[in-house]
């Protein structure tokens, strides 16, 4: 099943709450927030027919997000309902890592394939400016519990030009005894990133130019799939990747889409709006319907935000606060990153 661009369905993004026990300023950075009512979260076995339904259009990568993925409560349970369906090849979750140490065990024994971690400062003042809250031990000791378990991860660093874009060779010196992969991300203009301006990205070119002052010539790995990030090689062996969503963004052959805890589906990180999957399922739709109204959808689709973003001149915060106020389902957080 092709959209209209030539592209497959092939990765969903769950999230799983639109709860977050940090308040990441590239992601969460207001006082307060309007949170999905409690009623309108998918139950486990919700999740689990529509997943069946994805997978049979085509979805074989399922990665959980969040919010913070771990704060769903039980979150082991629906890993071991989803890992037993044939089909999926990848059972991810990314999380910001400080409830890990205490479940990574539980995870892996459900399922789990791989973990990525959120982390993008390993100075602890910095860590509570940029998150608010004083977690950076947790975090590490949350990695730390991941390589025991799975042997590596992957972890996931925004850069923001005068915040810690200054820690790029820390972050993969940290990385290496760990056996870790860091992915350095540009500064995105989504929902929920009110603070966003061009000045804080750091682009790939950059980020490129200095690791290269500092390490000598970079290897560019070739990589036909379609995952965000392009990888690198240093000259001693070290793999590492740059998620360029901003400066150079890979719409061309994005084949995920995203379903919120509360059952929207949305068909691009920019989209306006999201498809009801929990209505029409509440509703008493069959697998047969789900399946009609998704290939309806998919072969459809034309989105290419992060391109169509690029394709503007004078470029601020994607979506106003007034507006994510009015609609949750505009913020980041709940569309799981
Ligand atoms: P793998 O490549 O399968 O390991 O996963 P991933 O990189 O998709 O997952 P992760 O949750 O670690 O996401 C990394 C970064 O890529 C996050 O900042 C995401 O917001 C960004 N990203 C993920 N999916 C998309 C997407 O569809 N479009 C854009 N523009 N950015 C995305
Ligand atoms: N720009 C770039 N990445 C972001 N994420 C959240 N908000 C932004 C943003 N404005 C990232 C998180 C996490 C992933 C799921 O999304 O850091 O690694
Ligand atoms: Fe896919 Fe939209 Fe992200 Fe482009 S901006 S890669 S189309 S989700």
């Amino acid at each position: 099943m092709l959209d209209r661009l030539g592209r497959p369905l092939r990765n969903l993004r769950l999230s799983v709450t639109d709860r977050c026990n940090l308040r990441c300023q590239y992601c969460m950075p207001e006082a307060e927030y309007t949170w999905l009512p409690r009623e309108d979260v998918l139950h486990f076995e919700e999740i689990s027919t529509l997943v069946d339904v994805f997978i049979s259009l085509g979805v074989d990568h399922l990665r959980l997000t969040g919010g913070e993925p771990l704060l769903r409560r039980d979150l082991p349970s629906l890993v071991r309902m989803l890992s037993r369906k044939s089909g999926l090849r990848d059972l991810a979750i990314t999380s910001n890592g400080i409830l890990l140490a205490e479940a990574v065990d539980a995870l892996k024994a459900a399922g789990i394939t791989r973990v990525t971690v959120s982390l993008d400062t390993l100075r602890p003042d910095r860590f509570v400016a940029l998150a608010r809250v004083n977690e950076l031990a947790r975090v590490q000791q949350g990695i730390a519990a991941t390589v025991r378990a799975f042997g590596t991860l992957k972890i996931d660093t925004v850069v923001i030009n005068g915040v810690n874009d200054d820690e790029l060779v820390d972050l993969i010196e940290y990385a290496k005894p760990l056996h870790a992969e860091v992915r350095f991300i540009e500064y995105m203009d989504v929902g929920g990133a009110t603070n966003w301006s061009p000045e804080g990205v750091l682009p790939r070119a950059e980020m490129l130019a200095r690791l290269t002052r500092h390490y000598g010539s970079l290897e560019p790995l070739v990589d036909t799939s379609s995952a965000p990030a392009d990888r690198f090689r240093l000259p001693d062996g070290t793999v590492f990747g740059i998620i360029s969503s901003t400066t150079e963004p890979f719409c061309r052959s994005c084949d995920r889409s995203r379903l919120t805890a509360d059952g929207l589906w949305y068909l691009c990180l920019y989209a306006a709006h999201g498809l009801d999957l929990r209505g029409l399922l509440r509703r008493g739709a069959t697998a047969e319907e789900l399946r009609t109204v998704l290939t309806e959808r998919w072969t459809t689709r034309q989105d290419r935000g992060a391109e169509a973003r690029l394709a503007l001149g004078d470029r601020r915060a994607f979506v106003p606060l007034r507006a994510l106020k009015e609609n949750p389902h505009l913020e980041m957080h709940t569309r799981g990153g």
